[in-house]
């Protein structure tokens, strides 16, 4: 069975405003410093929704960047559409905060994509887990781990 990790995390609130195109929330980048601390075997990583880079910049400083692309040039990366098959298999770990509406579209296409005993980890609301739709997805192939970060962000920040 491959891997794979489903976590909650801290991207930039915007509950209150209208729904950004194509779901463009930008994770905190600590997010991507904690996955990398729990899960230090993350490889040659596929960002494949990345957004302005905020989780694939900090693989790249870590030299656990493959590629990274989005459906948008938002200035970082390649043009992508991660649900055509044009790139049907990576070579290594694939992590991303996907666009939520094709979340459950996100990690079938990612744990397809991927050798066994390779990472898929999506950064994605908790709610995730508990949809009955997706009751194939985890009977077939459910999360390995979960994480459930809580970022508080505060602007009076100590040392
Ligand atoms: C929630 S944002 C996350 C951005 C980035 N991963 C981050 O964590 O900061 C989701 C991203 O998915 C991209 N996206 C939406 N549909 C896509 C698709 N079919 N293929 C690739 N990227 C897609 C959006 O353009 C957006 O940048």
């Amino acid at each position: 069975m491959k891997e794979s990790t489903f976590i909650n995390l801290g991207a930039t609130n915007h509950g209150k405003s209208k729904r950004e195109e194509n779901d463009y929330y930008a994770t905190e980048p600590i997010a991507g410093k904690l996955l990398l601390e729990i899960e230090p075997d993350l490889n040659n990583i596929w960002e494949c929704a990345c957004g302005e880079g905020h989780l694939a910049k900090v693989f790249d400083e870590a030299e656990k960047l493959g590629k990274a692309t989005d459906l948008i040039n938002r200035g970082y990366g390649t043009v992508e559409d991660f649900l055509i098959n044009t790139n049907p298999y990576h070579n290594g770990d694939i992590v991303t905060n996907p666009p939520y509406k094709y979340a459950q579209q996100f990690v079938e296409n990612a744990l397809e994509r991927v050798d066994t005993g390779r990472y898929v980890c999506m950064f994605l609301r908790v709610l995730f887990l508990e949809s009955q739709s997706r009751k194939k997805l985890f009977t077939t192939q459910p999360p390995k781990t979960v994480y459930v970060f809580i970022i508080f962000f505060s602007t009076h920040c100590s040392p």
